[in-house]
């Protein structure tokens, strides 16, 4: 199948990664969100990544023009997904909103368009069966900052086909990345040990065992990690972060129980870096 036109639905701290690296990857590329501030806000991280690039030496100001130029924000579905190839569909991590992009989708897109879902832990499978083309539907979990980072995993739904698997494939190669390919289940292979992991930090915190900080500096000086878990935390998104431990603790059982001091940050709306607050402050 050669892929032209792809659609990313959800210009947000995901979505504006994925629309970057399949534009650069030479791909034409719609990118959708639901209100204009998410289009602005998603196409001017987008700017200011290609910018520093630039500023690096590592790509033209021609290219970046170039990239930019495969980029096309709108705010209407049907115009975004009407020619599109695949649908890369990264929007908020709760399963009945996605389940009704899907249901909107299958009225647009072409037959042969494939549905790749960008969820951090969300079952395919289950989005997929209200779908037509549960065959032609997969899962893409990227990581974020999204043109930083080099896996993608890539995660099969119950019916998804072997055609689609190795278009999945092919195609987060040539975006760039490397891919490993895992079965269903919940919270997938990296994020079953990655959130488990940081909601431990957040139980740490919890129990006044150190301090928000020299849990962090442990975490990087002793275990030679990027960053903590709680700034990654902050990072990541606590409030996505949260959705997929409460999707590990509804399916796994009791032992991935959320960190009562994630459940209380969300509350407080300090989501992280996006929202200015989260375990630290950025304002
Ligand atoms: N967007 C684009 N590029 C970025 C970026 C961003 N938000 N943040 C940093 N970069 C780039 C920088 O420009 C720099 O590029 P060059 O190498 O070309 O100079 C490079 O990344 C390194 O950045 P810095 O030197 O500023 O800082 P750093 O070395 O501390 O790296 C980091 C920053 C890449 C975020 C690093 O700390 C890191 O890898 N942290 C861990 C990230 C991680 O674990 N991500 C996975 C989260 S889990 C997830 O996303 C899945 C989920 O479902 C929850």
């Amino acid at each position: 199948m050669d892929i032209q036109n792809v659609c990313v639905l959800g210009a947000g701290l995901m979505g504006n990664g994925i629309a970057q690296i399949c534009a650069q990857a030479g791909y034409q590329v719609a990118l959708r969100d639901i209100e204009q501030r998410f289009i602005d806000g998603g196409m001017n991280t987008i700017k200011k990544n290609l910018g520093r690039d630039v500023e690096k030496g590592k790509r033209t100001q021609e290219e970046m023009k170039a990239v930019l130029g495969r980029i096309k924000p709108t705010l209407d579905l049907a115009e975004a997904a009407g020619n599109a190839d695949i649908v890369v569909e990264v929007v908020i991590e709760v399963m009945d909103v996605k389940k009704k992009v899907y249901g909107e989708l299958e009225t647009i897109v072409p037959a042969h368009c494939l549905f790749f879902t960008n969820t951090s832990g969300l079952s395919i499978t289950e989005m997929a069966a209200i779908t037509k083309r549960p065959e032609r539907f997969i899962g893409t979990h990227f990581f974020n900052p999204v043109p930083v980072m080099r896996l993608l995993e890539i995660i099969r739904g119950y019916e998804t086909s072997d055609e689609t698997l190795a278009i999945a494939s092919e195609w987060g190669k040539k975006i760039g990345k490397d891919v490993i390919v895992v079965k269903e289940a919940p919270a997938f292979a990296v994020n079953r040990v990655l959130c488990t992991m940081i909601n431990e930090a957040f139980y740490a915190l919890d129990e006044g065992i150190a301090s928000a900080e020299d849990i962090d500096k442990g975490m990087v000086l002793g275990c030679n990690h990027p960053m903590g878990p709680l700034a990654l935390a902050d990072l990541v998104g606590n409030d996505t972060l949260l959705h997929v431990i409460e999707g590990m603790h509804r399916e796994l059982g009791d032992k991935y129980r959320p960190a009562p001091i994630l459940q209380k940050l969300v509350r407080a709306g300090r989501f992280g870096r996006k929202t200015g607050k989260g375990v630290y402050d950025y304002t």
